[in-house]
């Protein structure tokens, strides 16, 4: 166990932070890279652990990857002639939901049989959302009791091609129908609740695969991947700790250069400019020629309140932390609704949210799908739990900065923050070292 970290109140937060490359894409860059016929290069590759178990479980299928320190990355693609192979152990999927879902959509349509499995929190999360379609296409799931991992995937191939209404939206379940869809025989259709983030469908375009797109439904056909060249931009959601701290206080000041924006992830920005902050976006060129990224700066104002549901979840489920935090801060009541799914991530991240926001003094309550917050308070430090989600740690670090008393908020679990971030903490201090 790593000791907890203890951070102060911050009195200003100025400047300029380009933050580690984009998680979501890094995942899905390597697994397309390594079923693509060929080399493809990457630039700006997470460095966080999630994404270094995506290689390393892709490596014990016999994918030759070669990672920089500098975030570029080369992948010798397996496809079409060779293809992954059985691993000689059980995969670490490490603390991964992404990593663990969208490979068992990869190896499915191998014929191999591939166990994964994960760190504590990894084993508790629901895994039958991704099992029950791969089983409709033909490749034998097998779970535990509880529907959750050791996950073992025997592949065959070809799939039956199937169509798939999944009951909650959720973009790693659909990655891993549609890359399935890659080895069926025939057309594979998810037919999506709600919209969710598209980094599949804009690299397999990227792949020269054919996608069909309408009325919330995505459509791939059986495909050779052709290798491609990518720079990945910066993570919309680890730039969202900052990004919501500045939003706090007038006069602060935040500019993320050259951050995903994905329809499906920026939500935030909505939420944002609703509670009354300042919000200014300047688009570039798409990564790849098929992936928003632009400059994204904030600038605190006066906030309030305001509700957050629907559709809109899906566009922001990983930054509901941070917007809880800045809630704290808000004139009214936050209200978030439809976010069940936040109890099924790297942590019940209701709970624990809660809990600890209400032990630095926040007026909050839970919901059986979301939470309500009452503000603005004057938050004061306190020993609080991230249960080693790296989300709540960098949450708490925000609600840290944002004590309106002195003393040191104590963070127990806030070296998980090297799961998505290693170097959160540095870019905290030079922010607010103005
Ligand atoms: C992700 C999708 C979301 C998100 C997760 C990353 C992805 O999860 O919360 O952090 O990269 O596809 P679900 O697919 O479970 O909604």
């Amino acid at each position: 166990m790593s000791p907890p970290v203890n951070l102060g109140p911050i009195f200003r937060l100025e400047g300029e932070v380009r933050v580690p490359g984009d998680k979501s894409i890094s995942h899905r860059a390597l697994i397309l890279g390594a079923l693509a016929r060929g080399r493809s290069y990457l630039g700006g590759l997470a460095p966080g652990e999630d994404v270094a178990h995506t290689a390393s479980c892709l490596e014990a299928c016999g994918v030759y990857i070669r990672i920089h320190g500098d975030g570029r990355a080369m992948v010798e693609g397996t496809g079409p002639v060779h293809a992954l192979i059985a691993p000689a152990e059980r995969l670490d999927c490490g603390n991964s939901g992404s990593t663990m879902r969208m490979l068992a959509g990869a190896v499915a349509g191998h014929p191999i049989t591939v166990c994964l499995e994960g760190d504590a929190s990894l084993m508790r999360r629901p895994m039958r959302r991704v099992a029950a379609p791969l089983q409709e296409m033909g490749a034998a799931v097998r779970l535990g009791p509880e529907g959750t991992a050791p996950m073992t995937v025997e592949g065959r191939r070809p799939l039956r091609a199937i169509t798939f209404e999944p009951p909650v939206p959720s973009a790693q379940v659909k990655t891993a129908v549609l890359l399935a869809g890659l080895f069926a025989d025939g057309p594979t259709t998810v037919v999506e609740p709600a919209p969710t983030r598209d980094h599949t469908e804009r690299l397999l375009q990227l792949c020269g695969v054919q996608v069909a797109r309408g009325d919330g439904r995505v459509t791939v056909a059986p495909a050779v991947l052709e290798p491609f060249g990518l720079r990945i931009p910066g993570d919309l959601s680890s730039a969202a700790f900052f990004l919501c701290m500045a939003a706090a206080r007038e006069g602060w000041r935040v500019r993320c250069p050259d951050v995903g924006l994905n329809p499906g992830r920026n939500g935030v920005l909505d939420v944002l400019r609703a509670m009354g902050a300042g919000v200014e976006v300047a688009e570039g060129e798409p990564a790849g020629g098929v992936e928003p990224v632009g400059d994204v700066e904030v600038r605190g104002g006066i906030l309030h309140g305001t509700r957050i549901e629907g559709a809109l979840v899906p566009r922001l489920i990983d930054e509901l932390p941070v917007i809880a935090v800045l809630a704290t801060q808000a004139e009214g009541v936050t209200e978030i609704h439809d976010a069940a799914e936040l109890r099924a991530k790297e942590s019940d991240r209701i709970a624990c949210l809660a809990a600890g926001l209400k032990r630095m003094g926040a007026r909050c309550e839970t919901l059986p799908d979301g939470l309500l917050i009452e503000g603005p308070t004057r938050l004061v430090p306190a020993a609080v739990d991230a249960a080693g989600d790296h989300r709540l740690a960098m949450a708490f670090a925000v609600a840290a900065g944002l004590c309106a008393a002195p003393g040191e908020t104590r963070i127990a679990g806030a070296e998980s923050v090297a799961i998505s971030y290693p170097g959160f903490f540095e870019d905290l201090a030079t922010l607010s070292a103005g």
